[in-house]
């Protein structure tokens, strides 16, 4: 879609831009944020209108609740130049459903997709010198929601804030990835806040990570709180099989964050010859695609992490290793395929791209 109305936000901006201070040929995820931010208060149980303003800190009490009790979410998504040079968002609309279905489940106030479109049209038209042009390069977008009022009693908060800072990056994984099946901690149970995008999914997450990493291993990959039998995502990505020559992930639950990459994929592998399948995976039966030789690839899928492909997954001890992915790899292409629609290279059946023509 092309946006034809362009938001009027105020915009405050920066007196020294430090873009200088940047090499867009190396660029670390999440180690730079732009010059601006865009900033949108609800008080008196309403949104107010958002204003942009150079990126720095806010003022805060110590006493804010979301420091306290966890009230706070977030999205990721990512902003290119795409062949034609206009600025290319990826699916902001399906980001704003997502974020309001945190916000519910967090008790927190959605906001109108209206009003979310706007600001991250805003944000990034503001910010759109930042946008590499480098390989595999974008403009991250992180939007953040989060508990403003000052109190320490268990109460839900009168005041949120909405923040948009951008910030410009490469892959967030330089290699593949080293897994280990996760059996004794958990990310998150049904029922729980698995699927929704809030920071306490994370928080949570760096321990027992923390450990996989002493072993030797990048990442856990979580499986079910229950039983420890059926594998859910890993965390910072969700994860895609193929075995027998088809692609297999994990059927949503409401452990499991409703990848926004991962429907694009599951959605683009028809056309690719390949045939999907959403459903309780077993590490039973990950082990015997390993041991059969059926199971071929394995990848994750994320916004940060677009496709990556994973180099060996540890079950109990074995480790159980893939070769890197070749050109003709089904990821490969897939991912060859997802950037060619994102930058304008084929065309944009689903309608995925907001363009903003800058
Ligand atoms: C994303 O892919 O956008 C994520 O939020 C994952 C991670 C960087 C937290």
């Amino acid at each position: 879609m092309i946006s034809t109305t362009r938001p009027t936000f105020a915009i405050e901006r920066t007196k020294k831009s430090r873009i200088k201070d940047i090499d867009f040929n190396d660029l670390e995820f999440g180690k730079y944020i732009s010059d601006h931010m865009l900033v949108a208060d609800f008080v008196n149980n309403k949104w107010q209108v958002p204003k942009i303003v150079p990126f720095g800190d806010i003022p805060m009490s110590p006493a804010m609740l979301s420091l306290h009790y966890g009230q706070s979410v977030f999205e990721g998504m990512k902003a290119f130049r795409n062949k034609d040079n206009d600025i290319c968002i990826f699916r902001p609309q399906k980001h704003s459903e997502r974020l309001n279905k945190s916000l519910v489940r967090m008790c927190m106030p959605e906001i109108p997709e209206e009003l979310f479109m706007q600001s991250v049209h805003a944000i990034v038209e503001t910010e759109r010198d930042w946008i590499p042009t480098s390989e595999g390069a974008s403009l991250y977008i992180r939007p953040i929601v989060f508990a403003f009022e000052p109190r320490l009693r268990v109460k839900l908060s009168d005041h949120f804030k909405f923040i948009i800072l951008t910030s410009p990056a490469g892959a967030y994984f330089s290699s593949p990835t080293r897994l280990k099946v996760e059996k004794t901690f958990v990310r998150a149970a049904e029922g729980g806040t698995g699927f929704a995008k809030c920071a306490g999914n994370y928080g949570g997450a760096f321990y027992p990570n923390q450990i996989a990493r002493q072993e030797g291993f990048d990442q856990v990959l979580w499986t079910d709180a229950k039983e420890h039998k059926y594998i859910d995502e890993v965390g910072v990505m969700n994860i895609m099989f193929v075995i027998d020559g088809k692609l297999i992930t994990p059927k949503l639950t409401s452990a499991i964050l409703d990848g926004i990459t991962r429907d694009s994929i599951l959605k683009l592998a028809p056309a690719l010859g390949m045939t999907v399948e959403e459903k309780r995976i077993s590490i039973d039966e990950i082990e015997e695609g390993f041991k059969k030789g059926t199971l071929t690839e394995a990848f994750g899928t994320g916004t940060a992490a677009v496709v990556s492909p994973v180099a060996s997954i540890n079950i109990d001890g074995v480790e159980y290793k893939l070769s890197e992915p070749g050109p003709q790899s089904f990821q490969q292409r897939v991912k060859q395929k997802l950037n060619n629609i994102r930058l304008g290279f084929e065309p944009d059946v689903y309608g995925w791209n907001y363009i903003i023509n800058v």
